[in-house]
């Protein structure tokens, strides 16, 4: 998993009061919600004897374990262990890895890497980057749904697919009859975090794209967890794959239309949307494909890629080469021979 990134791990309106637990980025967490209604993240593992928070209860801003009633802060900081009287001193050590939170777009941001000073707390934030995102977007959610799921496919996989557009022929023929096969023309720009590809899927019939034009596309790919796929000039959906572990991902679309802008009716529509795409292209067709890619973990080498799938290939060089840093931190830090390393990128 490539640290350093802001990374959306829930909706927004999964969390309330109750403490939720859930595990991404090969961590098990814990969010809540303070009285001010700030979420706060943690991990999900009280420090005295190892019980799951997200079992217990909020009680005044602070998280209270389930097991033996200590209670933990917002930074993290234990307050209170009730078998030792409410005047006790607290030992040292009694605290939880708190992350930098932020709410924004509908999701939960979680900043996954080094922090860039006093953890969770506000002074920290101004030393993070900002939350990444795609300004075409409006922030009006009005006529938007979405809806999310748990895919047992690895979340590096799952993004260089998502740059993929000649499967489309193929995995969805029952529901695109009449579509081109050739992509032409194709273009891919990479700036910085940013993978913009576009063209064209049209007939293979010997004409040129002007006098055959096909399927306008554009997808665009926020390293390492956002897409956006523009299906046409009206219907753009959003999609959001965050690992929770190496063999499982969260993906989230989020399916933006500009037909109806009346609010209720326009999110009915977006959710018509939804309920074909998502559950019949994408759960029903793309999965069981996707879940069939050998090997099972994303690897530049392992694929013989053509010209049309130059925006999984960039994705990909990006995440091995970043991969490839923190795999030479580790080895450095362990000690471990050159060579010798155990990883899924080797
Ligand atoms: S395990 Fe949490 S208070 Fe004991
Ligand atoms: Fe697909």
């Amino acid at each position: 998993m490539v640290p350093n990134y802001w990374y959306a791990i829930i909706e927004s309106s999964k969390i309330r009061h109750k403490p939720v637990g859930i595990k991404r980025m090969d961590t098990d967490l814990v969010l809540w919600r303070d009285a001010n209604r700030k979420v706060i993240c943690m991990v999900n593992r009280c420090p005295h004897r190892g019980a799951a928070l997200s079992l217990g209860r909020v009680r005044d801003s602070c998280i209270e374990c389930p097991y033996h009633g200590f209670q933990y802060n917002t930074e993290g900081q234990c307050t209170l262990i009730p078998c030792n009287g409410k005047n006790a001193k607290i030992p040292s050590g009694l605290e939880v890895k708190t992350f930098s939170v932020r709410e924004a777009r509908g999701f939960i941001w979680i900043w996954w890497g080094e922090e860039r000073s006093g953890g969770a707390c506000q002074s920290s934030w101004a030393l993070l980057p900002e939350l990444p995102k795609f300004e075409q977007l409006p922030t009006n959610l009005a006529h938007t749904a979405e809806s999310s799921q748990v895919w047992n496919v690895n979340y590096a996989r799952i993004m260089e697919s998502n740059f993929d557009v000649h499967h489309l022929p193929f995995v969805h023929r029952s529901v695109t009859p009449g579509v081109g096969t050739l992509i032409d023309p194709y273009q891919v720009e990479v700036q910085g975090d940013v993978i913009s590809t576009w063209g064209q899927l049209r007939q293979d019939n010997g004409k040129s794209a002007e006098e055959s034009p096909g399927w306008f596309f554009r997808i665009t790919g926020i390293f390492p967890q956002l897409t956006l796929i523009e299906l046409s000039p009206k219907v753009r959906l959003l999609v959001v794959v965050t690992p929770i572990d190496e063999d499982n991902s969260w993906v989230a679309i989020r399916y933006y239309q500009d037909y109806v802008k009346v609010p209720l009716l326009g999110r009915l529509v977006a959710w018509l949307i939804l309920m074909v795409e998502f559950k019949v292209f994408q759960e029903r067709q793309d999965l069981p494909v996707l879940r069939s890619l050998k090997p099972k973990y994303a690897k530049l080498r392992a694929n013989k890629f053509v010209a049309a799938d130059g925006g999984s290939a960039q994705y990909l060089k990006r995440y091995e080469q970043l991969m490839g840093q923190v795999i030479e931190q580790k080895r450095k830090a362990e000690n471990i021979p050159a060579g010798k390393e155990n990883s899924f990128l080797v």
